[in-house]
């Protein structure tokens, strides 16, 4: 079977190599940080992602998974190249951060003799298909290598990124030769001949499949969250308004959970990278909807903070606040923009001391947050608060017994900034229970 490299190994590409190892293939991952390989060559994710550690570890044993900083190594060992580094935002701009990309293209290539495929999977703007093209011809005008290139986006979810790589929805694939398509579905076969759809396109529809995929989904948030500012003001409840929505198929109830937004490291960033984009080509009034997007999200953050300030009597001086959650979603210890550390840190700074739970994003949390307290057990983090804020929806905190966390908290008051707790068994326990989305003081009554 063919040999392959994946070049980056975050939470894309950890996550692609073990996938691969399992589909068959014989797989070198590599990475600059030696740290990172060293964990991996040990059978060890260096972050928490369902799963993974378990494929890691098998394949390791097993020898079809190796990994190495060496990028010799990978010219010599594969002719198929996954590039799956991070294209994070740069800083100061909206634009997405392409010199991951960029160095991976300018250390590999002098190093290859003979074919060789390189097959991206990070998400770029649209036109670096084009512009990568260019840069690998210069890079071989006097050499005998014959490099083509390819954009496989990648659709994974954090939290479900091994089920939704050997299972994916579908597969696409930018290419612009036969051979280089001819590859890809035979990589691919173990996959496509369980049914799991194939689409083969050009550069640049592969390259706006991901962040036209991304930005939709971003839509469908901010459209609810939209409803919510409005249920707020009017009266109304935005989780029986979402749930009355999901009954037409044509919406349907996925990604129309109304709450504290969207966060990650991808959303966010591929919204702005994408408007950024469509700007520099000239038709940025087509995307002009996404910064509205952006704006709602954020302004959740303000209305979460806001709201905790109202439940707290107006100031957050000298008040104990918990935080429950940190990562950006749950099964994840991802923090990048992570809204629930957003909202932790709006408060500490209005004076606010912060204790944060979180089941696995701990670790990472406190190197970017030294002053906060931590724990992993929601009661000892509801110890004395005044107020307990539900930012992240790990299925433990809709475990927690509200006759148990009334017993450590200091007043009796939570903010469901996630909608998924029960507010009848919270009311109930004698707790003042708030959502987003409905007029703080009048609860809905219950939907038949
Ligand atoms: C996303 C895309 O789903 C994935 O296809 C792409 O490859 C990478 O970006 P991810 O960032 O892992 O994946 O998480 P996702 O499950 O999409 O959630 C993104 C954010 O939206 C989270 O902060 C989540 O809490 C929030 N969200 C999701 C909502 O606020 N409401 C919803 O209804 C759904």
């Amino acid at each position: 079977m063919t040999n392959i490299t994946v070049i980056g190994t975050g939470y894309l590409g950890a996550t692609h190599a073990a996938c691969m190892a399992e589909l068959g293939y014989d797989v070198l991952g590599i990475d600059r940080d030696a740290h990172k390989i060293s964990e991996l060559s040990q059978g060890y994710a260096p972050f928490y992602e369902p799963g993974l550690n378990e494929l890691i570890a098998k394949h390791t044993a097993s020898g079809r998974l190796r990994f190495s900083t060496s990028f010799a190594e990978a010219a010599d060992f594969a002719d198929v190249h996954f590039l799956c580094v991070g294209t994070p935002q740069l800083p100061g701009s909206d634009a997405a951060d392409l010199r991951y990309v960029d160095s991976v293209v300018d250390e590999l290539v002098p190093l290859i003799d003979g074919r060789a495929l390189l097959i991206g999977k990070s998400t770029v703007p649209v036109g670096t298909c084009e512009r990568l093209g260019a840069r690998i011809a210069r890079l071989t005008a006097t050499s005998d290598a014959r490099i083509e290139l390819a954009w496989n986006p990648e659709f994974l979810r954090e939290g479900s990124a091994v089920q939704d790589t050997l299972a994916p929805d579908r597969l696409v694939v930018g290419v612009d030769s036969i051979t280089a398509e001819e590859t890809l579905r035979d990589l691919y076969r173990p996959l496509t001949d369980s049914g799991i759809p194939f689409l083969s396109t050009d550069f640049a529809t592969a390259e706006l499949v991901k962040v036209s995929a991304n930005s939709f989904l971003a839509t469908k948030i901010s459209f609810i969250n939209a409803m919510a500012e409005i249920c707020e003001v009017a009266g109304a409840d935005v989780t029986q308004l979402a749930q009355a929505l999901s009954h037409d198929p044509r919406i349907g109830s996925r990604f129309l959970s109304p709450g504290l937004g969207f966060g990650g490291g991808c959303l966010p960033k591929d919204i702005r990278g994408f408007v950024a984009r469509a700007t520099e080509l000239g038709v940025g009034g087509s995307v002009a909807f996404l910064k509205e997007v952006d704006a709602i999200n954020l302004r959740r953050r303000t209305r979460t903070v806001e709201l905790a300030r109202e439940l707290c009597g107006g100031s957050f001086e000298d008040k104990h606040i918990t935080i429950w959650g940190a990562a950006f979603k749950p099964d994840s210890d991802d923090i990048r923009d992570s809204p629930a550390l957003a909202v932790a840190d709006a408060i500490s700074e209005l004076g606010g001391r912060i204790t944060v739970c979180d089941p696995q994003a701990t670790e990472n949390a406190r190197r970017r947050h030294p002053g906060f307290a931590f724990t992993a057990d929601p009661l000892v983090a509801a110890k004395g608060a005044h107020v307990v804020l539900h930012l992240t929806e790990w299925a433990m905190f809709q475990d927690v017994d509200p006759v148990l966390a009334a017993r450590h908290a200091q007043d009796l008051c939570i903010l469901d900034a996630r909608n998924t707790l029960d507010a009848a068994r919270w009311r109930s326990a004698g707790w003042q229970y708030a959502r987003l989305g409905q007029r703080p003081s009048k609860p809905a009554p219950a939907f038949v």
